[in-house]
């Protein structure tokens, strides 16, 4: 042991309890010593690039271009998406792809631009396949001796050293991936590789994950690796709990998505590019990927940010659509500590007048933090407190961690070990980590045995009166003393019968745990969507369910990396987020707990939690002032439901999230790349947190067009910044002119909520109406708004020629024009 793992090793014992403490200096010794032993020694490496181009062979959408020292197959999809892959890499297997590869799926049709026309109606459920080769694109050479592949979206240029570049149907260069580098060892093993990529002067970098400066990523290097950070996160800490080798790029040219797929560890550097003022001396923005291993392939997809996302969920999967409930106001606290505990919560909801939707239940009901648990001292009634709660309308939320704890005679251990699910290192010993039952054993949900052995597990919360399920703890963190809080990455994985070990299986873990909650769900309560969000995932998670921050830290700048996290999870194809609300650890002071609330109310994951050392999270622990304006929060959050479901329902059929940066339907206006204090609800609302402590006026960004401030009626025109009153009862909030919106009404029925489009045009929007908590599809509604003389009439739009609509409706901004 050295100097330093003896005074960490100190500090763990004294920081988490004499027992917990040794077992985690003893997991961090076991950690180093399998690694030591199970994983080959790297010896010297011979690095190795593409070479000259040698011949090619067209194949479908693409072929293989042979180089002297590697291939390369590309790949042009019918949806525009551009797939290439090095020394023989294909698009599977892959954890983010959702489907076998490649099978023509003739649903996937749907493109925004039909939503207003008479165009296919959309398909439900977007097929989360690698689509199919485009037949009509192939190879042929390009000047230099390069190759060309050209496509109808995209045109796919290949250097004859090796330099891959996406250019638009117009010409514009988005991306150029310079020749690829390989370091091999010398005694073979898994290569470790470098790619390079430019952008253009202008671009901006957006995704990566869930990371907390942005959404606008800043110059630096992140890792991809996902990982609990050990304690409340502030913006700059990274990697969080959630890491994707995915970038969304927007720049003058156009916006794309590059997908790097490999789960291995590795980093991202970004740079952003200068333009040189019309002196022809730009700089181009550059990205360095470097990866442990795991195949050097790519996707990237090309066109609008609608367009991206949308072939983003065609290839992985489309989000699952939460209950319509999930999309109301949760309460979680990590130590209720017991029935009475929530039962007195829930009477302050009501006695308060708050809507509430969802209680969570933390570690602290499992009958010593043990998954599938109840503690029966605490919680000796939990379904009979399940139904009461049922019967106001508020659903009980589960906390579901990996860890098993190793101990023979327990349930859910002995079934474990008689399944042989519990994953086990290089010579074949069962694995054991620390987490909050003490010595515990995780299941290899890279196996689809375990998975089944898993999902059937959720039926024990089920009977307990479980609707939802909170996935925990699933980097997976193993507390440790010193070293990486998480297994050995010499654990061996099955890898859906590939074998191999924790270096690639680490960031799919929680992804396939997903996996295993959400199947298991689905055959065990087949009449009703499963309810499963999880701190950690991969590309793809969305399949399954959505996410939270993890432990933010109470304070203002935590209360900005909320946001951040929220809108760069969205552009990775995650729309369902949010984070603690009043921040994980401390105590917020009235203002900051009250600011962060009226952000939540409009996030898709709507929850206050915080961990059992914080203060209190409930809104009447701050004072009349903020119970009150908490309590306008929460009736305009639920007067809304009915655009949040209609938005979950759009995100599922396109991929889009629902929490847009501004410039989403604008990617050519510069100034709004930069914004990352306000957001587009959906194509109708744009909405301006306060993020500052003491502030009653802030700058508001406003897109091209015209905006109405809700709560005056104030109409300004975009673009431009203006300056509006955020006074401590509200945040600014915008509608956009015409914007057609669902909302509930006092009777609980839908009614839409009209803004009048500016004279001269028209406006219009979607929805999708509440067809319960199961699987059917309600049909897209679509409304039109125009002036008719003084009036402002609002139509649904269909193949009989429309009508009105079936809902009360109530125009505002009339009198503006
Ligand atoms: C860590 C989670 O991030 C947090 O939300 C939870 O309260 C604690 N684990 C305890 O379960």
């Amino acid at each position: 042991m050295n100097g330093r793992d003896l005074v960490r090793s100190v500090k763990a014992v004294a920081s988490v309890g004499a027992a917990q403490g040794v077992r985690t200096v003893r997991a961090a010794w076991r950690r180093r010593r399998a690694d030591a032993t199970g994983l080959p020694a790297r010896g010297a490496e011979r690095a190795r690039v593409p070479g000259p181009v040698e011949d090619v062979e067209p194949g479908p959408g693409g072929g293989v271009v042979r180089f002297s020292r590697s291939e390369l197959r590309i790949l042009v999809a019918v949806n525009g998406a551009v797939f290439w892959g090095w020394d023989g890499a294909g698009p599977e297997p892959s954890y983010a792809l959702a489907g076998r590869c490649p099978e023509p799926d003739p649903r996937a049709v749907l493109e925004p631009d039909n939503w207003d026309g008479a165009g296919p109606e959309p398909s439900y459920a977007l097929a989360g396949r690698c689509p199919e080769p485009d037949p009509r694109a192939v190879l042929e050479p390009d000047k230099d001796g390069g190759w060309r592949v050209v496509a109808e979206r995209v045109t796919v240029v290949v250097s004859r050293h090796g330099a891959v570049e996406v250019r638009t149907p117009g010409g514009v260069t988005l991306r150029r991936d310079l020749p690829p580098r390989w370091w091999e060892p010398v005694g073979g093993g898994p290569a470790r590789w470098m790619q390079r990529s430019e952008v253009g002067a202008d671009a901006r970098f957006f995704g990566l994950g869930g990371r907390t400066s942005g959404p606008r990523l800043p110059d630096g290097t992140y890792r991809l690796w996902n990982s609990d950070p050990g304690r409340a996160f502030t913006p700059g800490d990274d990697p969080l709990y959630i890491t994707m080798p995915v970038q969304l790029v927007v720049s003058d040219g156009g916006t794309h998505l590059a997908f790097h797929d490999s789960s291995w560890d590795g980093t991202v550097t970004l740079h952003e590019g200068e333009e040189g003022a019309g002196s022809g001396h730009d700089r181009a923005g550059t990205s360095e990927l470097r990866m442990d291993g795991g195949p050097l392939r790519c996707w990237v997809m090309v066109g609008t940010p609608a367009r991206v996302l949308l072939a983003w969920a065609s290839l992985t999967g489309a989000p699952a659509l939460p209950p319509a409930w999930a999309l109301g106001h949760h309460h979680a606290r990590w130590g209720f500590g017991g029935e009475q505990e929530v039962r007195r919560i829930v009477a302050g909801y009501l006695e308060h007048r708050l809507p509430l939707d969802a209680v969570h239940l933390d570690i602290d009901h499992l009958d010593a933090h043990q998954v599938f648990t109840v503690d029966q001292d605490r919680f000796p009634k939990l379904p009979v407190l399940a139904e009461e709660l049922r019967r106001e309308g508020i659903r009980l939320v589960s906390i579901v961690g990996p860890g098993v704890k190793a101990l023979p005679g327990r349930a859910v251990y002995d079934s474990g070990a008689a399944e042989d699910a519990f994953v086990r290192d290089a010579s074949g010993v069962v694995v054991e980590g620390v987490v909050w039952p003490g010595e515990v054993v995780f299941p290899d949900f890279t196996h689809a045995r375990v998975r089944a052995w898993w999902g059937a597990l959720y039926e024990e919360r089920l009977t307990q009166g479980f609707s939802g399920f909170w996935h925990d703890m699933n980097e997976p963190t193993s507390f440790t003393a010193f070293g990486e809080s998480t297994l050995p990455r010499s654990t061996r994985h099955s890898l859906e019968g590939r074998g191999g070990d924790h270096r690639e299986a680490h960031n799919v873990y929680a992804l396939c745990m997903a996996r295993a909650g959400f199947e298991g769900l689905r055959k065990l309560a087949p009449e009703e969507r499963p309810f499963l969000f999880s701190r950690s995932g991969w590309a793809g998670m969305q399949r399954y369910g959505g996410t939270w921050s993890g432990d933010v830290a109470t304070g203002w700048p935590g209360l900005r990396a909320s946001l951040a996290l929220v809108m760069g999870l969205g552009l990775c194809g995650v729309p369902y987020s949010g984070p603690d609300i009043g921040g994980f650890d401390g105590d917020p002071s009235p203002e900051l707990y009250l600011r962060w609330f009226q952000l939540g109310a409009y996030l898709p994951l709507f929850r206050t939690h915080a961990s059992l050392r914080a203060g209190r999270r409930e809104p009447w622990e701050f004072g009349g002032d903020v119970l009150e304006h908490a309590r306008v929060a929460l009736v305009e959050r639920r007067r809304l439901l009915p655009y949040f479901l209609t938005l979950a329902h759009l995100a599922r059929r396109t991929g889009a999230p629902y929490v847009r940066p501004l410039w989403w339907a604008a990617p050519e206006e510069r100034v709004l790349r930069d914004c990352e204090d306000a957001f587009l609800l959906g194509d109708s609302l744009l909405v301006a947190p306060v993020l500052e402590p003491g502030a009653v006026r802030r700058a508001v960004r406003l897109p091209r067009g015209r905006w109405y401030d809700v709560a005056t009626g104030q109409a300004y025109e975009g673009p431009g910044q203006v300056l509006v009153d955020a006074p401590l009862s509200r945040i600014p909030v915008f509608a956009r002119a015409g914007a057609v919106l669902p909302v509930r009404g006092e009777d609980g029925g839908l009614e839409l909520d009209v803004w009048a489009p500016a004279r001269g045009r028209t406006g219009g929007g979607l929805v999708v109406p509440d067809g319960g908590d199961g699987w059917d599809e309600p049909e897209i509604e679509r409304y039109t708004a125009r002036w008719r003389g003084s009036r402002v009439v609002v139509e649904r739009a269909g193949e009989d020629g429309g009508g009105a609509p079936p809902y009360p409706v109530r125009v505002r901004g009339t009198e503006e024009t």
